[in-house]
């Protein structure tokens, strides 16, 4: 797997490992001679245009070497430009889910694919005329050349993406490609990892004692118990800290996970963040009061001398860096920045049991280690807490409406083509995903489209209120949040779906000054994820609830898959 940089390359090339083939992703440029033993070749997706400077290519040779070569997206576009065919830049963006239709074809790497399916798409560019010696055997409405080959060179490339789930049939392409195109067998198994695990952590620890700060999340509990039983409990200590973001009754379920010390920090954080308004300020304050805490933790346990190890939860999601995932470059810079930590994880002095693997595959990993599936069916819940799910406003603004709904002019982040943007979000009144993907992809300034579902006031009678991060919207949100959470667990809704974010915008008028967005997402791994449909019912029960409590004067759904939205709103 030739990683072009794109966030999506190690997804990638696990899912070949999941067809039971052996996959390594290098870099894209590696000369063709290092790779003639692979049996084939994919390139994967990545963020840049081949015309920018600097953009990430690959040896030309590889398509002369006999290899098979398989391009996705960005791959796909590199591999056109190298072969002597045009890309150009798209009229408008592609982002999120499309009609493919694949043709008719005898080809193994299209066989049995033909006809109309729904695919994932995330790019700007295009394909105009592929090189020569390919043929198009796929497209979209917005995409002409969607899917191409030249069957005799074994070359081909998909502008869509078939490693993501929403890419009905996209493991059929891979699993063509390596089994029908390159001949691969089946011949990886991932049984063995457990024992594998242990002996690592052991290896790594060697006598030392691990330490770790427990999030109460499912990754960092993993480690945790995983450490355990690799060292036994008297040499792995666990801290959670108490930060006053927290959900209701989240410090209360952490205690009774076990073996782990408390520190509260709530006071300490809540007093920096009373005046933060700006979501780069807001998460700033709060790896900055991160970085004290944990030195103050570290010192007063002398835990930075040589007996100990750090332990972390990292799963590999995280040590994806790029825009996609704003998760990878916070947590790394806070944990780099806290002196004690740096000094460990410069010496090596780091244990990452769960570094290669995908959230699902962690939840695994903890049923078989026994952990329960309270636990491990925890949603995740990102570390900076409610703080990034309430938004602040520097001033008052009132709406705005335009032709096809309002205009909230609230800032919420978002993804667009892997770079992360700051913009203002769109309300319609209809519960429309396929109107809210095309709105997103046509109106500029916005990214993200919510449904208003119930109002106590007039939307146009709204004003976005200047707000900031006090004890009082925190109390709000947590009641809120607290009530999704209930009902959507006693419905069962909270199984099907991956993460459920409940978001305090303030938007309302002079005795209801805030509204909340309902976030309910499905996901795989976080890096992609669509915004899901709730029974009307349910919806309407939710409603009923959150407008009874004091302050909220309307309920919103959001409608915006991952591209371009982010699951979070900062
Ligand atoms: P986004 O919002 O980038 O989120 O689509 C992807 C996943 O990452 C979680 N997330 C975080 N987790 N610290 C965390 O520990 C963070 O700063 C952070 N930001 C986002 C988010 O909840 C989702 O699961």
């Amino acid at each position: 797997m030739l990683d072009a940089g794109g966030q999506y390359c190690h997804l990638e090339a696990r899912k070949v490992r999941d067809l039971g083939v052996y996959a390594e992703v290098r870099h894209s440029e590696i000369p063709a001679a290092e790779i003639a033993f692979a049996k084939g070749i994919i390139i994967s997706g990545g963020p840049s245009s081949v015309y920018d400077p600097g953009s990430p290519t690959a040896d030309p040779a590889i398509f002369a070497s006999g290899q098979p070569v398989l391009g996705l997206c960005y791959g796909l576009q590199l591999m056109a430009h190298l072969l002597g065919g045009h890309v150009r830049p798209g009229e408008r963006g592609e982002y999120g889910l499309a009609t493919l239709d694949l043709d008719e074809s005898s080809d193994p790497m299209f066989s049995g694919l033909a006809g109309s399916q729904q695919i994932w798409m995330s790019h700007r560019d295009v394909v105009e005329s592929p090189p020569e010696g390919f043929r198009v055997v796929g497209r979209t409405d917005t995409c002409a050349v969607a899917a191409i080959g030249d069957r005799a060179r074994r070359l081909y490339g998909v502008q869509f993406h078939p490693e993501v789930v929403h890419t009905i049939r996209g493991l059929e392409y891979l699993s063509n490609f390596v089994f029908g195109v390159c001949g691969c067998s089946k011949d990886w198994d991932p049984r063995h990892r457990l024992p594998l695990i242990e002996s690592e952590i052991r290896e790594t620890a060697g006598d030392r004692s691990v330490f770790f700060f427990v999030s109460g999340g499912v990754d960092s509990s993993v480690a945790f118990a995983l450490c355990r039983r690799a060292l036994g409990g008297e040499r792995v200590r666990g801290v959670y800290v108490d930060t006053g973001l927290m959900r209701q009754g989240e410090t209360e379920f952490v205690r009774g996970l076990g073996g782990l010390a408390i520190e509260d920090a709530s006071a300490q954080f809540l007093g920096e963040l009373a005046g933060a308004i700006d979501p780069e300020t807001k998460r700033h304050i709060i790896g900055e009061e991160f970085v004290r805490v944990q030195e103050r933790i570290i010192d007063s346990r002398s835990l930075a001398d040589e007996r100990w190890i750090l332990g972390q939860g990292t799963i590999y999601p995280d040590t994806i860096e790029s825009g996609g995932t704003a998760k990878a470059a916070v947590i790394k810079t806070h944990h780099n920045r806290v002196a004690g930590i740096q000094k460990l994880i410069e010496t090596g002095r780091i244990v990452e049991p769960l570094k290669s693997f995908y959230k699902d595959e962690v939840r695994q990993i903890g049923r078989e280690i026994g952990l329960p599936d309270e636990l491990l069916e925890r949603h995740p819940f990102p570390g900076p807490g409610l703080a990034i799910r309430c938004l602040c406003a520097a001033r008052n603004v009132p709406v705005e409406r335009i032709a096809e709904g309002w205009i909230i002019p609230v800032h919420s982040v978002g993804v667009q083509g892997d770079s992360r943007t700051y913009a203002a979000v769109l309300a319609i009144d209809t519960m429309d995903h396929a109107r809210a993907t095309a709105l997103t992809n046509r109106i500029r300034g916005i990214n993200r489209v919510v449904a208003a579902v119930e109002t106590r006031v007039q939307i146009h009678e709204m004003t976005v209120h200047a707000s900031a991060l006090s004890p009082a919207r925190l109390e709000r949100l947590r009641l809120a949040d607290a009530i999704v959470r209930r009902i959507s667990h006693e419905s069962g809704f909270d199984r099907k779906i991956w993460q459920f974010p409940v978001i305090l915008i303030p938007l309302g008028s002079e005795d209801a000054p805030d509204s909340i967005v309902l976030r309910p997402v499905d996901s795989v791994d976080g890096m992609t994820a669509q915004s899901v449909s709730m029974e009307p019912e349910l919806l309407c029960l939710m409603c009923e609830e959150l407008l009874k409590a004091p302050g909220i004067a309307g309920v919103f759904y959001d409608l915006t898959h991952k591209p371009p939205g982010t699951i979070e709103w900062e």
